[in-house]
Formats: structure tokens, sequence, C-alpha cells
């Protein structure tokens, strides 16, 4: 049987990527249509319609779109969140749902320093910044990206703490990091904060005034994993009981927070013109390929390794 697979990028990966993602494919035998920089969910639904598998990025995949897409077995997810799949609507159809954990990570890592750097020294403005040496940094949440973050931190001289209660204790130890067992502690201790958790219903929401105001004096929350984490109108009194309080992100708030947030406190907050994280040449190298790998794995070979929806 030939099997069809769509390449779905809204946000196309790089030449180079796409190129061996297709080739990947082919070399299996199997029929590629890549659909990049659509406009709508219609492009999308229609393109979907005949595949047997798709790889994605942030794109949509709800339940319009699955009901659209007849023939679907798989669905991949190139990158870490899958927060943008409808994982449930999917398993009852009996579509897997794949991530690609970790090909993306030392990407957003970096760009976590990226985003620091750039502000503790002023935008590049010629006056006197900060340096990180000696500063405490606490990882909401010690996964792929977490530990990328943990292993520069760590190069850059900084005190690494970590709350992540899927993870053992010992397990940060051996790699130099504090473990934390309390949230609220991670906070306490940190004066710079990263976020690493997914989106899901039980982080939804779940940073805001509460732990945002336990941190020391010089508090910034770096956020590189999605905006519906943040309580934005608890990160906005933040703001405005904290003159010392910075917001740097990846993943722009919703547009009138973003507004408040430019007009009022410019100085203390920075956004990246578009999500920037996995936005290299080596992390669209390393999903895609990842991507198309895991597609050939599961329809050649059963492999299951990497379903988020079992
Ligand atoms: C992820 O979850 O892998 C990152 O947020 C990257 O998302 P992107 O592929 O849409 O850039």
């Amino acid at each position: 049987m030939t099997y069809s697979v769509l390449l779905a990028t809204e946000k196309p990966f790089s030449a180079a990527a796409r190129q061996q993602v297709v080739g990947i494919l082919e070399q299996a035998g199997y029929a590629v249509t890549v659909l990049e920089r659509y406009a709508s969910k219609a492009e999308l639904s229609s393109a979907i319609a005949g595949a047997h598998a798709v790889i994605v990025r942030s794109d949509i995949i709800d339940a319009e779109v699955l009901a659209a897409a007849k023939e679907l077995k798989l669905v991949v997810r190139a990158g870490a969140g899958y927060d943008t799949v409808d994982t449930a609507r999917a398993k009852a159809l009996g579509v897997a749902v794949m991530n690609t954990p970790g090909q993306n990570a030392n990407a957003v890592a970096e760009l976590v320093f990226g985003m620091l750097l750039y502000v503790l020294r002023g935008r590049f403005d010629g006056k006197t910044g900060r340096e990180l040496r000696g500063g405490s940094l606490g990882l909401h949440a010690f996964g792929a990206v977490g530990r990328a973050v943990a292993t520069i931190a760590q190069g850059f001289g900084m005190k690494v703490h970590a709350f992540d209660p899927f993870v053992e204790p010992s397990a940060l130890e051996a790699l130099g990091v504090t473990p934390v067992t309390q949230v609220e502690q991670l906070y306490e201790r940190s004066q710079y904060v990263s976020l690493h958790i997914p989106a899901t219903p039980e982080t939804r929401g779940s940073i805001g005034k509460a732990l945002l105001e336990r941190m020391p004096a010089g508090a910034t929350l770096i956020n590189t994993a999605r905006k519906e984490v943040i309580d934005e109108a608890g990160l906005l009194e933040t703001f405005a009981a904290r003159a010392d309080f910075r917001y740097l992100s990846d993943v722009a708030p919703s547009a009138a927070t973003l507004a408040e947030l430019e007009a009022k406190y410019a100085q203390r907050f920075y956004c990246t013109p578009a999500k920037m994280g996995a936005q290299t040449e080596e992390a669209n190298v390393n999903a895609g390929l990842a991507a198309a790998r895991q597609i050939v794995g599961f329809f050649e070979r059963g492999e299951r390794r990497f379903i988020v929806n079992a």
C-alpha cells in the first residue's frame, strides 16, 4: 500500500530540513504533499483529506480538521508541545498522536539566554548592565528543555534550582541542580525563573501574582513555554506592584495584555516579534527528521514509542 503523508507547516521548516523530511518519506515509498503558509483551516482540511499521516508544528489539528481526515492514522507534532492537537478526539477516531520530545530543546534553551543577555545588557544601549554569573535560576519543570537550560546556566556560573514533581530529586542532584519540592520555594529562591511546563488543564493560568511576588529582588520571569500558563491579570498586577519585575517572553500574551505591557512597562518587558524558540536550522532538521522516521517506524514496524494519546 502506498501511504500518503502531508507535511502541513503554517510556519515552514527551512528548505534543507523540508527536503530531508520529504526524502526520508519518499525513500520509504510514500507519496508526500507539502502545505506551507496556508491561510485557512479549510485549506488544511482539504489537504489532509486523503493523508494517512501528517507532520505538523504548532498547526491546529482540532475536531473539525480530524473530521476531514478520513484516512488519517497518525499525527506527528514535530516538536514538544501538543496542546494544538485534539488528542482525545484523535484517540476516539483511532488516530495516534506523537511528538518528537527533545529534538528542538537546545534551540529553545539557547534562546532563554539570548533574551536574558539582551535585556540584562540594556538591549545593547551602551549603558552599564548586569551579569548572569552568581545569579540564581529556577527551572519550572525539568524536561528536555529544562535540562538544556540547566547545562548552559551552569556554564554561566549560575546556581540552578528546579521544581518537577515527575523527576526524582536524586536525578537533579546528579546534574548539579538543587531540587525543590514545593513550587513556592522555587520562586522564593530564584531571581530568574524559566518556565518549561506544558499547557494543560492543570497548568493553564497557574503562574500569577501569588508565585511572582515571592521572587527576590531583580525578579525576572522567562517564558519560552506557552502563553496559556500565565495568569495575565496576575502578571499585570505584579508589574504594577514591583518596580524590579521583568518578563521576557517568546510566546506573546493576548493582544490586550501585550498592548498594556508595551505601553506601561516597555523597559521591563520583552517579547520576541515571532515565536523563535524552535526556529533554528538544527532544530528544524532534528524535529522534522525525527517526525519522518517515526512515521516510517509506525507504518513499517508498528513502532508506538512517542504516542501521547494511547
Ligand atoms: C514546541 O512545542 O516544540 C515548541 O513550542 C516549538 O513550536 P513550533 O514548532 O511551532 O515553533
